[in-house]
């Protein structure tokens, strides 16, 4: 294997000394200087243009938008701006997990991309490195098209990516240029002045000196280059510049050195601000491209610019259902219509059926209505003597919803694929999102079943429910059993976590049970706390608040709140009543029991688990799977919904005892954190943060600064199988199969134990039940590991946009680690160019004289065409101008298809610009400007309806059209105002 990519992994063990020096703009953390990194580059560019599309919003709806938009914004400040509801509780925590998604997974380019020098724009690959972009850029829109927005910030962030290297590798800056170059989101236009694959491009560097390494004549003639880069081999075409830095083999050789501005240290580091600034504001404009193609209210959700999380349910449908169907209709019916229009309404509506033998299809809408009308046609029927298909329900969930959120699951039968339980664990401690089980008539199910069906069995019996149970715990959900007369009560529970900004303060779960107390600190920021506890009916707790007032079981209204029971959930809203500081509740019983504490507040974190490479605090990318046993763990931490929250201190708590292991918290800046834990032991794992808000507008204490406390719901659990798996490509074809080599290897104190022998079960399984193969099992061999591969076909109906989720465990019988890996599914481009537009008219002149305007109305009309091998036109819509837009599609006198527009407007708003998209996701932009009565006639009174519509007879010659090019707006208004001033004058 050769690799000529400056930032793969080939191998593993190799790149990670490879981060110690600069190879691409470094992927997370800077470790040179101040210098900027793809995290920092992408941040950046997407808060200022999400804070773009929100003020055009807010202009549009005739809203206040205070917020200046500068390098200064953070993702509270935009969330706060962009956010209707006025309120002082403003969650951040699902614009931060998706801008920290696609942040990761743009950094993850440099781990995981095996053979490509094209996603780096390396080795003059210019063509392939732009094929990168339009195909990822195709990808996003496809996704967002069918609101898979998870699947849309996968591609976002590797898009970004390949396009941010380009500014660093290539020589774009020592040409002077001071504007991205469009050419490479515009895959219909010519790359010229490349330098040809003979031309020499480089000199020697002078003792380590590149200043000046690009030959003057490539300068002179402007000709495009980028830098050569090899790990293993120094051969490089004759006079071509090398990347640079001590790992590039490529540089050693004629002509010696770099042109790298990856940092500041770099070859040509001097020039890596300018770069870096470049790559900032080309990455807003391939932003801007996909804010067009999708529109203002997509592109926002594809940030995660919302206040609230998805409503997700996943339910059986399966004879017996027919109460909790009706249940779940009618509270989330509530949900929406209670929050429709307002800033909590969900911002996606999940729903996953299954039963026996089927499972979904999986709907996922941003539309209410469409998820009412789904749930409406839901219905009971068939199923019986087996159990249900429920964790492949839950599967699609899982992978569906954007991390962090909430699925509900409604069943009254145990799950027929209880070997999904590894994947379906997996899932939730790749995704940190909480399941809950509502489930009901466990027990009572078998006999009310055997009675309706002839005695077949399929009951749930407490066995059963346990498989639920351990999955709700390991997310951090409740299993909830009630009878289906009592689901209306449980349910409260949906509508309790549809509420803005819920933070857990407390989770916890004794099995076996044992009588024990808990603490948890409420701090001034907190509002709604409400207690949760799931056990047997002989449970019995005590609480004990802050200042000393107590209450317990016996006593369902108190002092410190009221609560009910319902089946084995308790509830209780608790008073808080300026009652900071340290909260006790004792729980007494024998029995499991898991107990849960939340509350609304704006402050929050999020974390991911992070993988060190060696060298140190050298190089980090995400971590599928689970930490190493007794070996060390990292995470990102980044505090949520404030600017001054300050992160104090992260520990790891045992979820089923009192262990604890701390973490050293190293700061990092845009409110993340690294913390590292060493010699994480055998456990089950959550993790606990605390930190210090200074008094804000938020807290009810005016001086000091206040301790807040925080807890994550996902367990997380170590082994000591390692498990990496990594695919030959991240987007499949429909109709194509995609191999997935994977390793495997036995792990003591966190390193791979090389003597270590065994063999271990493979599992392989995708949310959509696409064909895979995979070996059984695999044998440790050499060096003490095991080697498989996994082909997995996706199918020709498979949707571009679409993505699967593959999820490879190995386990011993008494351990088990997995990989989790998600694929896009993307169709060949082959539509590349925008719609094209053919003005046809500019009708009726306006006054010069602004005073007479309301009186007046001009109109302008134009046809529009995709070109010939187009996918057509899928909407046109005016993205700026103030007046009626109408469209007709028409076939032509060769059957070719356009769209006539015609947009009639009052000469008080002169301009328009249009904004046509066809079905590929291209986009063209179209301008007009009305024409005005010379300033010298005095303007006669114009009586509305009273204007002959005369067509000015504009030529066809006339480009009315730009494919994407927003910069050529402008040209264009002008050459219109003068056809105009030209045809005034003839006529
Ligand atoms: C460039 O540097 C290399 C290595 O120091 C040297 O062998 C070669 O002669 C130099 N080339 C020129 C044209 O000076
Ligand atoms: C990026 O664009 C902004 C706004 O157009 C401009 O002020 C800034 O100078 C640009 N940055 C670079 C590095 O060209």
């Amino acid at each position: 294997m050769t690799s000529t990519n400056t930032c793969s992994l080939i191998p593993l063990v190799f790149l990670s000394f490879l981060w110690s020096s600069a190879l691409c703009f470094q992927p997370l953390f800077s470790l040179v200087g101040n210098s900027s990194t793809h995290l920092d580059i992408t941040q950046r560019a997407l808060l200022y243009k999400s804070a773009e599309v929100c003020r055009a919003m807010a202009s549009a709806e005739g809203r206040d938008f205070s917020l200046t938009i500068d390098d200064s914004l953070t993702i509270s400040k935009v969330q706060r701006a962009c956010s209707t509801s006025g309120s002082m509780l403003i969650s951040t925590i699902i614009f931060q997990s998706s801008i920290t998604n696609i942040y990761l997974s743009n950094a993850a380019v440099d781990v995981v991309q095996a053979l490509s020098e094209s996603l780096h724009f390396d080795d003059e690959t210019f063509k392939g490195g732009r094929d990168v972009i339009t195909a990822g850029v195709s990808a996003v829109k496809a996704s967002v098209k069918l609101d898979n927005f998870v699947a849309g910030r996968l591609n976002l962030g590797r898009v970004c990516h390949t396009l941010q290297d380009f500014y660093s590798h290539s020589n774009w800056v020592e040409l002077g240029n001071k504007a991205p170059y469009s050419t490479l989101i515009r895959p219909d236009q010519q790359l010229d002045n490349l330098a040809g694959p003979s031309v020499p491009t480089c000199r020697n560097c002078t003792d380590g000196d590149c200043t000046n390494n690009l030959l003057p004549e490539i300068l002179q003639q402007r000709l495009l280059t980028s830098g050569y880069f090899n790990l293993f081999s120094s051969a490089k075409p004759a006079g071509k510049c090398s990347h640079g830095g001590a790992f590039d083999m490529t540089s050693l050789q004629d002509p010696v050195g770099g042109i790298n501005k990856d940092d500041s240290g770099a070859s040509h580091g001097a020039l890596h601000h300018q770069a870096a600034g470049l790559a900032v504001n080309a990455t807003i404009e391939l932003l801007e491209d996909i804010r067009l193609a999708v529109g203002d209210k997509n592109f926002l959700r594809l940030m995660g610019l919302s206040q609230s999380s998805v409503l997700c349910f996943v339910i059986d449908t399966t004879g017996s259902m027919g109460d909790d169907i009706a249940e779940a209709k009618r509270v989330s019916f509530s949900i929406i219509d209670s929050k429709r229009g307002t800033q909590e309404e969900p911002s996606a509506y999940i729903l996953v059926p299954f039963n026996d033998p089927g499972y979904g299809p999986l709907l996922i809408t941003t539309d209410a209505d469409v998820f009412k009308a789904s749930i409406n046609r839901l219905a009971a029927s068939g199923g019986g003597d087996i159990p249900e298909l429920c964790l492949s329900g839950l599967q699609l969930a899982l992978t569906a919803a954007p991390p962090s959120s909430e699925i509900f699951v409604f069943t009254d039968a145990p799950a027929k694929d209880a070997y999904l339980k590894g994947a379906i664990t997996a899932l939730i401690e790749s995704s940190k999102s909480v399941v809950t089980f509502m489930l009901t008539d466990v027990l009572a199910s078998r006999r009310r079943r055997s009675q309706a069906q002839g005695g077949t069995l399929r009951a749930m019996s407490q066995l059963d429910a346990q498989l639920y149970q351990e999955l709700a715990q390991a997310s951090g959900g409740q299993a909830i059993e009630v009878s289906k007369s009592d689901l209306t009560l449980a349910t409260s529970i949906i509508e309790d976590s549809s509420a803005p900004a819920v933070v857990t303060l407390l989770q916890a779960a004794r099995k076996p049970g044992k009588p024990d107390t808990f603490s948890f600190l409420v701090d001034g920021s907190m509002r709604n706390l409400t207690a949760y506890i799931t056990g047997a009916p002989s449970l019995t707790f005590n609480l004990t608040s802050s200042s000393g007032s107590s209450q317990g079981s016996s006593q369902a209204n108190g002092p410190l709140g009221t609560f009910s029971t319902v089946g084995n959930l308790r509830r209780f809203s608790l008073r808080i009543d300026n009652q900071m500081g340290l909260w006790e509740i004792s729980v007494n019983s024998n029995e499991p029991y898991s107990l849960k504490v939340t509350g609304q507040s704006s402050v929050n974190f999020i974390y991911n688990l992070m993988e060190a490479h060696q060298g140190g605090h050298r190089g980090y990318s995400l971590k599928e799977g689970r930490p190493l046993k007794g070996g060390n763990a990292s995470l990102l931490v980044t505090v949520t919904g404030s600017d001054t929250a300050k992160l104090t201190e992260v520990t790891l708590v045992e979820g089923s005892g009192s262990r604890q292991v701390n973490g050293s918290v190293r700061v990092l800046g845009s409110s993340n954190y690294l913390v590292t834990f060493s010699n994480v032991p055998e456990g089950e794992f959550s993790v606990h943060l605390r930190g210090e808000e200074s008094a804000s507008a938020t807290s009810r204490s005016t001086a000091a600064p206040h301790t807040f406390q925080r807890q994550a719901p996902t367990q997380i659990k170590t082994s000591s199988i390692s498990v990496s798996a990594q695919a030959n490509a991240t987007s499949v074809e429909p109709g194509s199969t995609i191999s997935v080599p994977f390793t495997v290897s036995s792990t003591a104190d966190g390193v791979v134990n090389a003597s270590a022998t065994g063999t271990y079960t493979v599992r392989v399984s995708n949310d959509h039940g696409y064909a895979s193969s995979a070996p059984a099992t695999v044998t440790l061999g050499d060096g003490g590991t095991a080697n498989g591969t996994v082909e997995l076909t996706v199918p020709g109906t498979a949707a571009s946009g679409s993505a699967v989720t593959l999820t490879v465990e190995a386990a011993t019988d008494a351990d088990v680690n997995y990989a989790v890996l998600r694929v896009s599914v993307a169709a060949k481009v082959t539509d590349v160019s925008g719609p094209v537009c053919q003005m046809i008219s500019i009708s009726d002149t306006c006054p010069s004289s602004s005073a007479l305007c309301s009186s007046a109305q001009w109109q302008f009309s134009a046809q529009l065409s995709d070109r010939a091998n187009g996918t057509g036109i899928d909407s046109v819509s005016v993205r700026q101008g103030n007046g009626t837009l109408n469209t007709s599609k028409q076939v032509g006198a060769a059957g070719e298809n356009f769209t006539m527009v015609t947009f009639s407007a009052s000469c008080c708003a002169q301009t328009v610009e249009l904004v046509a998209v066809d079905k590929a996701g291209n986009v063209g932009t179209c301008a007009g400007q009305a024409k005005l009565k010379q300033a010298t006639t005095l303007a006669p009174a114009i009586t509305t309806g009273a204007i002959p519509t005369t067509s000015t007879g504009v030529d066809n010659t006339s480009p009315a059209w730009t494919s994407a090019s927003h910069s050529a707006i402008g040209p264009l208004m002008c050459s219109y105002i003068s056809l105009a001033l030209e045809l005034m004058r003839v006529l």
